[in-house]
């Protein structure tokens, strides 16, 4: 098989891979463009002009599966390229005596990627997964004279570390470009009646899928005022889901600890104390299990939380109270940086949902809602900004907000009957507490 054919099938906006001499050259766009296939074609083009070193590289690689050595090994075998020889952990050209190595860059320790110092075209394929530290040991590993860096990336947020410091302002010596769904003239057909589907129907996904745009900038509000305002006005919802309590202890210097009572779509109310030390906090949260028998109180065990946690459990409170600790791993870990990352997301949810919700009006309650800033880590998962960049701006810990997300800390599901009718209409009526509302 000529070269040529295999150039014939590389779109047009890729020639500069084989022809600029750029050091970096930086492909980034949604899925579907092409880059992949491109970068493939390209490199076993390239392997068989000359003796090449070429190293597949991407942040994690758990197995040779992870990496483009099966679609290396797929364009191999539609050329019928039988100069190339596929090995397990390798793929050489038997001809040019090119080598395809395959790395992950996290997990690899310092002395094997200085085995990378020899190579000629390095090919970071999930550009936007690269970590800066991985970059910073990368990248003056590969030192040899004339060697290039080829990155393929699918933007996830305005931060990923090789955008910002290769791509948002590129110097002479790199090469960046734009490829989407509709530059591919190979795109299937199922994938292009995918992208005019999620176009119609998810617009903003539509975006960050299809055409590469990073999703919102780390400054976007995670809650907005109109999903709580539209859960302000007040409504005729009648509960029968399990009650859940979501207690947020005061904090060493804080002094505010705020209890929040939630049914299903409806929050019944916040009971703020103030001043309470551990055996109080205690001795209300068990008088508040005894009146309203939540099923569920999830606690903030951060701070003087772990302490209310022993003494309600020596009580005998096991079943009910569970203690959670903000910055522990998410359920959904894939998804969420953190477990508070993914309470304060379910809670979003909860506001934004097609159903009736109910929350008591409260403009603190709404400013704390909407006080927190979202961005993205670079396994794109979700990510909130500091708790220390909030409090600054607010002027105070967001604890109504925080009890309130506790509430959504894991799904409940109804253990014991549910709690009589009555139960609701005393929460609406109690106003012997020392609670806010
Ligand atoms: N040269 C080619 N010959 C045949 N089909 C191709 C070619 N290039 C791309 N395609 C088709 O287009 C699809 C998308 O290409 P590719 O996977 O390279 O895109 P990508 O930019 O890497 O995006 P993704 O994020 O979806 O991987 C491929 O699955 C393949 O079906
Ligand atoms: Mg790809």
């Amino acid at each position: 098989m000529k070269n040529n054919v295999i150039t014939a099938r590389i779109p047009e906006v890729f020639a500069p891979l084989l022809t600029s001499c750029c050091r970096i050259k930086l492909y980034y766009g949604g899925r579907g463009g092409g880059k992949s296939y491109a970068f493939a074609d390209s490199l076993l083009i390239k392997g068989r002009m000359s003796k090449l070193l070429i190293a597949c590289l991407r942040e994690v690689q758990d197995s040779i599966k992870d990496s483009v050595y099966r679609l290396l090994c797929e364009r191999i075998s539609f050329y019928h390229l039988i100069d190339y020889d596929i090995q397990e952990n390798k793929i050489i050209n038997r001809i040019t005596g090119s080598e395809f190595i395959f790395k992950g860059l996290r997990d690899t320790d310092i002395q094997k990627i200085k085995s990378l110092e020899g190579v000629d075209i390095a090919w970071i394929e999930e550009g936007q997964s690269i970590s800066q530290k991985s970059w910073d040991i990368l990248a003056p590993t590969i030192r040899k004279d004339g060697s290039e860096i080829w990155i393929s990336m699918n933007r996830e947020n305005e931060n990923d570390p090789l955008w910002v410091m290769l791509a948002a302002h590129p110097d002479e010596r790199t090469f960046v470009a734009k490829v989407n769904y509709y530059d591919n003239p190979f795109c299937p057909e199922e994938l292009k009646l995918q992208a005019e589907k999620c176009q119609r129907e998810r617009p903003d996904d539509y975006l960050h899928i299809w055409l590469g745009q990073p999703r919102k900038s780390s400054s976007a509000q995670l809650i907005c005022p109109a999903m709580v305002r539209r859960a302000f006005e007040p409504k005729n919802i009648l509960s029968v889901s399990p009650l859940i309590i979501g207690l947020d202890i005061a904090r060493f210097g804080d002094d505010r600890t705020v209890f929040c009572l939630r049914q299903g779509r409806v929050c019944h109310k916040f009971i703020t104390l103030t001043h309470y030390d551990t055996v109080s906090i205690a001795d209300y949260c068990q008088s508040l299990i005894r009146d309203y028998k939540p099923t569920r109180v999830f606690l903030d065990s951060g701070g003087i939380g772990a302490g209310v946690y022993d003494i309600l459990v020596s009580r005998g409170l096991r079943r009910t109270v569970r203690a959670v600790n903000f910055g522990s791993r998410a359920i959904a870990d894939d998804r969420y940086y953190n477990r508070r990352a993914e309470m304060w997301d379910n809670a979003r949810e909860w506001l934004a949902s097609d159903l009736e919700v109910q929350l008591p009006q409260d403009e603190d309650l709404l400013k704390e809602l909407c006080s927190v800033n979202k961005s993205y880590d670079n396994k794109g998962r979700l990510l909130l900004e500091n708790k220390d960049e909030i409090k600054k701006r607010l002027g105070c810990s967001p604890d109504l907000a925080d009890a309130f997300v506790l509430t959504f800390a894991e799904p409940v599901c109804e253990q014991s009957p549910p709690p009589a009718v009555c139960s609701i209409e005393k929460l609406f009526s109690d106003n012997t507490d020392t609670g806010k509302w």
